[in-house]
């Protein structure tokens, strides 16, 4: 007996032209036979058992979050996960996320490279920092490559902070990975989703045309407004700068990937989507980081704009890439896709700004 295996859409679209993909704005669906079915269904019991039990060694405070959380959930969370965030964190992700964090350095490299900055320092901003792992791991790429950075870590927990203050900013400093005036680094409070123009007074704020790179690594998903973010980064980001977002990925069911052989390839997809909803969102997103599916951000970034008054000069993204990746974890299963894109800031034309306009405002979100 075939089963049906679904996976919802996360964007409708009022209107005739195709700007997304299908696979974002409709269902993807496959089938799978039923003596699979129920094998897929014990190895994801499995891998959630062994997730749950993992993470009730390190306390038994987590719930399912059915919605994004407000901040303060958000706080929450953070404020619980300080102390032991670096260890889980390697623990949850088989150890694979030190080379995601590495990909983004090595692509602040590229930038470099492709925009002749060998010679000045490029002010960079790492928007939802935690406790500084990306950082670290970007300042190993930094000082193979002998780049000179001056970069910031901003957050809005405070216990993170503490953390990336006491442990990492040590750690690198260690190592040899800070420079005075060459490799720089500090880490402060503030607002993703107000970096300009904020009243309370514990939180940092920047001008406009600030930086030359934002990175923001597995922090978008837990943000209650991404967009607004987003555009707020647009404001701070300079001309010709590049903003790179890393994050978790819903699956692509027409990409059937090869599998171990205890998945097998014939049914591959409909074990990725049954991955993604059975063991994924419920566990890595709404449990431990009580996040959401981020995969829409990749493509409704790319449409955001904003008129800058004082120089009457409109200003949006091009994409500069967009790269799927899906690494092996336990058992050899790779079940936590993630995307990185990067996302160049660039002058664009009244007509332009116009078209991206309106193409956000035909798109719904179907948070799910
Ligand atoms: C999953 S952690 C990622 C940390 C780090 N980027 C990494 O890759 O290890 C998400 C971080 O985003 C922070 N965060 C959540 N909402 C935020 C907001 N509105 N402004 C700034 N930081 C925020 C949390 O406090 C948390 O430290």
């Amino acid at each position: 007996m075939k089963r049906t295996v679904e996976l919802n859409p996360i964007l409708s679209y009022k209107g005739t032209t195709k700007i997304f993909p299908s696979f974002v704005t409709g269902k993807q669906i496959t089938t799978i036979g039923g003596v699979h079915y129920f094998y897929y269904r014990f190895l994801l019991g499995l891998i959630r058992f062994i997730f749950r039990y993992r993470l009730k060694a390190f306390g038994s405070s987590y719930k399912r979050h059915d919605t994004v959380p407000e901040n303060k959930e958000v706080e929450k969370i953070y404020a619980r996960e300080a102390k032991t965030y670096e260890y889980k964190h390697h623990l949850t992700t088989n150890f694979r996320d030190t080379w995601w964090r590495r990909q983004v350095g090595l692509e602040v490299m590229s930038y470099i490279r492709a925009h002749n900055k060998k010679s000045s320092t490029v002010n960079l901003l790492d928007i939802g920092t935690g406790i500084g792992l990306s950082m670290e791991e970007m300042f190993c790429v930094f000082k193979l490559f002998d780049i000179h950075v001056n970069a910031v870590g901003l957050d809005y927990n405070e216990k993170m902070l503490k953390e990336a203050n006491s442990v990492i900013l040590s750690r690198m400093k260690e190592n040899s990975l800070l420079k005075k005036d060459v490799r720089e680094i500090r880490f402060t409070r503030g607002d993703a989703r107000n970096l300009t123009d904020g009243k309370d007074g514990s939180l940092e704020y920047f001008s406009k045309e600030s930086f030359d790179v934002i990175t923001i690594m597995f922090g978008i998903g837990g943000v209650d407004y991404p967009l607004e973010a987003i555009k707020e980064q647009l404001l701070v980001l300079k001309r010709d700068g590049i903003l790179i977002v890393t994050d978790m990925h819903r699956p692509i069911l027409e990409l059937s990937e090869k599998w171990p052989w205890f998945i097998g390839s014939k049914y591959g997809a409909a074990f990725s989507a049954m991955a993604w909803e059975h063991a994924t969102k419920p566990l890595a997103l709404a449990m431990l980081w009580g996040w959401r599916d981020p995969s829409l951000v990749f493509y409704l970034s790319p449409l955001l704009s904003h008129y800058d008054e004082d120089k009457r000069v409109y200003y949006g993204f091009e994409q500069v890439s967009l790269s799927l990746n899906n690494e092996f974890w336990w058992f050899n299963v790779p079940v936590v896709p993630t995307a990185k894109i990067v996302l160049k800031k660039i002058e664009i034309s009244k007509e332009e700004f116009k078209d991206k306009q309106e193409q956000l405002h035909n798109t719904t979100y179907l948070w799910n």
